[in-house]
C-alpha cells in the first residue's frame, strides 16, 4: 500500500492524543507554534486550525520534498510556514510558545539534541510537547507485534523521553500514554495491514502507545 495512504490512516488512529495534548495545554488562537519533523503535516494543519488567522505555525522538515506536501495540506491555513531545516539545527526567526513533534524522535539519531534544540526556540514559560511511541508494546492478542519496529533508530523512544526531558533540566508538567485499540475491519487493523501487509480482524489489536510528554520551558 502506497505510503500516503499508510500515514492517512495512521493520522486518523492516532488522532485523539494530538486532540488531548491540545485540550489539555489550553492551546488557542494566536499562538505561535512549530511542528519539527512535520512530515506531511498533519500536526501543523491541526494547530494552524486552533490558532488561526492571528496565530502562526512552522513547518520544519529536513526532507525539501515535506515542504511542498505541507503547502498543500495547509492551502486553507495561510499561518502555516513551510520550512526545510534540520531539527539538529533548529533556528527560527522567532520564538515559539509551542515546540511539537510526533513520531520524529525515532528517526533522529540524537533524540536528546532535538529536545534541547525545541526548547531553545520556546518563550520563556512556553512548551515543548513531545508525542513518541513505545513500537514493541504493541499487540495482536496477547502478542508483540514484532514487524513494527522496521527501520527505526528508536523504536521505543517514548519510553525514554521523560529521562531526556529530566536531564536537559526541563521541567516535566506531564506525561500520559494512549494506545488505539480496536477488532474487526477497522481503521487501525488497516493501518497494521499497510505497515505489516497483514489483515488482522480476528483478533483485538493494540497499536503501538503514544507517550506525550509535556515539558514547561523555565528560565
Ligand atoms: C514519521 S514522519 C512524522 C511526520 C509528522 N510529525 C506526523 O506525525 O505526521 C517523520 C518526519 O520527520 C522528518 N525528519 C526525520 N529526521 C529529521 C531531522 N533530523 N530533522 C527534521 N526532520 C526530520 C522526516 O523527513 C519525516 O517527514
Amino acid at each position: 500500500m502506497a505510503d500516503r495512504v499508510a500515514f492517512e490512516l495512521r493520522d486518523d488512529v492516532y488522532r485523539r492524543p494530538l486532540e488531548t495534548a491540545t485540550e489539555r495545554l489550553g492551546i488557542g488562537a494566536g499562538w505561535k507554534c512549530a511542528d519539527v519533523g512535520a512530515g506531511g503535516g498533519d500536526v501543523s494543519v491541526a494547530l494552524g486550525k486552533i490558532v488561526g488567522p492571528t496565530g502562526r505555525v512552522f513547518a520544519i522538515d529536513i526532507d525539501p520534498r515535506r515542504r511542498d506536501q505541507v503547502a498543500e495540506a495547509a492551502s486553507k491555513e495561510t499561518q502555516v510556514i513551510a520550512l526545510t531545516q534540520a531539527a539538529e539545527e533548529l533556528l527560527l526567526p522567532e520564538k515559539v510558545d509551542l515546540a511539537f513533534c510526533r513520531f520524529l524522535l525515532l528517526q533522529v539519531v540524537d533524540p536528546k539534541l532535538v529536545i534541547e534544540r525545541m526548547a531553545s526556540v520556546v518563550r520563556t514559560d512556553g512548551w515543548v510537547v513531545i508525542q513518541e511511541a513505545i513500537t514493541s508494546a504493541g499487540r495482536i492478542g496477547e502478542s508483540p507485534i514484532s514487524a513494527l519496529a522496521g527501520t527505526m533508530r528508536h523504536p521505543d523512544i517514548g519510553i525514554k523521553v521523560p529521562l531526556m526531558v529530566h536531564e536537559l533540566g526541563l521541567e516535566m508538567t506531564d506525561c500520559w500514554a494512549e494506545a488505539p485499540v480496536a477488532l474487526g475491519d477497522t481503521p487501525e487493523a488497516r493501518y497494521l495491514e499497510a505497515m505489516t501487509d497483514t489483515l488482522m480482524i480476528e483478533e483485538p489489536i493494540m497499536l503501538p502507545p503514544i507517550v506525550t510528554t509535556i515539558a514547561r520551558i523555565r528560565r
